[in-house]
């Protein structure tokens, strides 16, 4: 069988689990790299991944590895040079999202992924692999929630990662780009349409540390797009009870809600609390199966010399999004989008 030959990039709290898909659970794929500036990283990839071809700098991998692709889940400013570099020397790309932390480092990564066009580039918007959104994007499709008009979505870390999201504030490009950047795109996705306009506010109530990074810690945003659908984003970083993932799309005939309840799993604790689910507490245990479909995916279409659903285009749009976004909580005023 031909295999992927996969080098990654960033070993960190994301890149452990694309790292261990890889090189355990991915049959046409092989993990023969890993880069990362933090020297413990390199040794988890010696000891757990197996890995001995290791890097401290990112293009001397590219250089002299033994890959055919690369994994890019660095800190997001990172992105979009490394994919140009990737790109250029000639490796298929996945990259994590966002695809940048501004317009300008997204339009050369697309004028990058157009240079190589038998190059395969994916983004993780890996929601769209999930099997419950993928179910309700058919479900949309076959018309049977009529139209849908309104996205309602909320994503909140849970208070228990809470100091690793305070850690990562100052570089994650602000509480919308960061979180809001999966919402963007499912709204896109099943309202098919694009954002025109969005008004955006923000709060810090429990962890000042938030705002002293020029952050919150929860925001609200509104978006209106083309076609007159609408949308509202609710993020944060303090969900007490776990990862508190829900999608709500409303149509003309019907309504999908996806985890309206955070769920576990479907056990229920009957004690003299009551009834009690335990809800998820991360993203890596809520998404664990889209982490996986969409890296088999990327390597399917890599093997085949395809491209993916998810463009380089859908990272452009959904960054310029959030940007609009980031820009109407800062200024208190709404923004066009375009
Ligand atoms: N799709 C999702 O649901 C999801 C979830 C979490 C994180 N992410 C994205 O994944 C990326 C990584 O997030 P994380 O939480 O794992 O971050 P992290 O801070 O835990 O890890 C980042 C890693 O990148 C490495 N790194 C940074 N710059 C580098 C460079 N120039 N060369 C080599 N290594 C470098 C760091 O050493 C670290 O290993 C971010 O862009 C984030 O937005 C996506």
């Amino acid at each position: 069988m031909k295999k992927l030959k996969i080098g990654i990039v960033g070993l960190g709290r994301l890149g452990k689990v694309h790292a261990a898909n890889i090189a355990y659970k991915i049959s046409n794929a092989e993990l023969t790299a890993a880069c990362s500036i933090v020297p413990a990283e390199l040794e988890y990839a010696k000891a757990e991944l197996g890995v001995a071809d290791v890097y401290a700098d990112y293009k001397e991998m590219l250089a002299k590895a033994d890959i055919d692709a690369v994994v890019i889940v660095t800190t997001s400013s990172e992105h979009c040079w490394q994919i140009e570099a990737a790109l250029d020397a000639g490796k298929h790309v996945f990259s994590e999202k966002p695809l940048g932390v501004d317009v300008a480092q997204c339009k050369q990564a697309e004028a990058a992924v157009e240079r190589h066009p038998d190059r395969t580039f994916m983004l993780g918007f890996m929601r769209r692999y999930d099997a419950s959104y993928a179910y309700a994007k058919k479900k949309i499709d076959a018309g049977e929630i009529g139209t849908p008009y309104l996205v309602k979505a909320t994503g909140i870390d849970p208070e228990a990662a809470v100091q690793g999201a305070i850690r990562f504030a100052k570089t994650s490009g602000g509480i919308f780009l960061d979180m809001a950047i999966h919402d963007i795109d499912l709204m896109r996705w099943f309202l098919g349409s694009e954002a025109t306009e969005v008004y955006a506010m923000g709060a810090t109530f429990k962890h000042p540390e938030f705002k002293e990074a020029g952050d919150d810690e929860t925001g609200v945003a509104v978006y209106k797009f083309e076609n007159g659908a609408m949308g509202i984003t609710h993020v944060g970083r303090t969900a007490p009870h776990g990862y508190h993932v829900e999608t709500e799309i409303v149509g003309t005939e019907g309504t999908i809600r996806i985890s309206a309840v955070p769920e576990k799993n479907l056990a229920r604790l009957y004690n003299a609390n009551g009834v009690c689910t335990e809800c998820v507490q991360g993203f890596p245990e809520r998404f664990a199966d889209a982490y996986l479909a969409e890296m088999e995916e990327f390597v399917r279409c890599a093997l085949e010399g395809r491209q993916p659903g998810v463009s380089v285009y859908d990272g452009t749009k959904s960054t310029l999004i959030g940007y609009a976004t980031t820009e109407a909580w800062k200024t208190g005023k709404a923004v066009k989008i375009g």
